[in-house]
């Protein structure tokens, strides 16, 4: 089968982290995000996946050089101005005439894709949406169903108190090829404001699915942060990353990492290939990426530093997402 990854979007809430890396190459837990996502790919059976780009569509080329993902085939189209949800996926999908999965480049989740390309089937479905439930769902697409899958409205951004149910657009779709002829070429056309509402015009063409799976939208610090926790946390399967082992409940580490006997690791904790923990450190609920260098008797809680920074003796951290290569503490400027 073949999935539409979008990519394209510039990422501006996890700014200015996504002025370096495009938020779907951002790691988490140490693995960038699209390897992960494509990985869960693969494990349902997608064998080609078109990368739908647009911001820095470089870093991905270069991720990707040689246009595979394991056992996966790659393909990459480039956007040269945003044509949003709906028109990224008109564009990418150029040439694919059969049925196909798409996902947003920003959702973390454990979905079993087989089941919802099951009940698209058996709904004979001309689009299907996987739901998540949320207990705030204002900040998202809310999708009200009839008890059989067919959706009933669209509702954008509701306020609180018009809440018509706790289950949101969760980002990932089955599409028929019929779906991609309404939508306009070459437009900026959103799915989920445009193609979706109008499709429920007509009867039985739009269907979703309800799913209690792992899901996280990591487009903020905070979700960012969170994802990094529930991964360590063994919540999208152990280990979070190939290769790490498990050094006591919930602190993993990464080969050729070195750690001061008497650091202190208090889980969920990953540690990066070849970093170094100091004497009398101690590093709870937090991930280092690979080459990380944390000084003696330095303190880190609640935070992600991403690959090559280095905290200085003594330095405490918390509720931080570190650039790489950065030192910390950030001394004053001089001059
Ligand atoms: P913010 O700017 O922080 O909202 O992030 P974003 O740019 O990723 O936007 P948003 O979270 O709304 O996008 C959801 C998904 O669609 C992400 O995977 C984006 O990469 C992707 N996306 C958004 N706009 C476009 C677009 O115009 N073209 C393509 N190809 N993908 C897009």
């Amino acid at each position: 089968m073949k999935a539409v990854v979008l990519v394209g979007g510039e990422g501006t809430r996890l700014r200015p982290l996504t002025y370096t890396t495009p938020k779907p190459l951002l790691p988490i837990a140490n693995v960038e995000f699209l390897e992960r996502q494509l990985a869960w790919l693969a494990r349902h059976g997608v064998d080609e996946a078109v990368l739908s780009l647009g911001y820095m569509p470089e870093a991905f080329t270069r991720h990707f050089h040689d246009e595979r993902f394991g056992d996966m085939k790659l393909r990459f189209v480039v956007e040269h101005e945003p044509l949003g949800t709906a028109g990224g996926i008109r564009f990418a999908a150029e040439g694919i005439n059969e049925r196909m999965l798409v996902c947003n480049g920003d959702v973390l989740t454990d979905l079993d894709l087989s089941a919802f390309v099951r009940f698209h089937d058996e709904c004979g479905a001309e689009a299907t949406i996987s739901l998540a439930q949320v207990e705030d769902p204002s900040a998202f697409g809310v999708v009200p169903t009839r008890t059989d899958g067919e959706v009933i409205a669209f509702v954008e951004k509701p306020p609180r108190e018009q809440v018509p149910t706790n289950w949101i657009n969760a980002g990932t779709y089955v599409l028929e090829p019929s779906v991609l002829d309404g939508i306009p070429a070459r437009l900026n056309v959103s799915i989920e404001r445009e193609t979706f509402p109008r499709m429920l015009e007509r009867p039985g063409r739009l269907y979703a699915m309800q799913s209690d799976a792992y899901w996280l939208d990591i487009g903020t610090p905070q979700k960012y942060f969170e994802a990094h926790v529930d991964v360590c946390s063994g919540r999208l399967g152990r280990p979070p990353v190939a290769g790490a082992s498990e050094w006591s409940s919930g602190v993993w580490v990464q080969p050729g990492a070195t750690i001061a006997p008497d650091a202190e690791l208090v889980a969920p904790v990953l540690i990066g290939e070849r970093a170094n923990v100091g004497s009398g450190a101690r590093i709870e609920a937090s991930v280092l990426g690979a080459d990380v260098e944390v000084g003696a008797g330095a303190s880190l809680a609640r935070s992600v530093v991403l690959d090559a920074v280095s905290v200085a003796p003594g330095a405490s951290i918390a509720d931080l997402v570190v650039a790489p290569d950065a030192a910390l503490p950030c001394g004053p400027r001089e001059g």
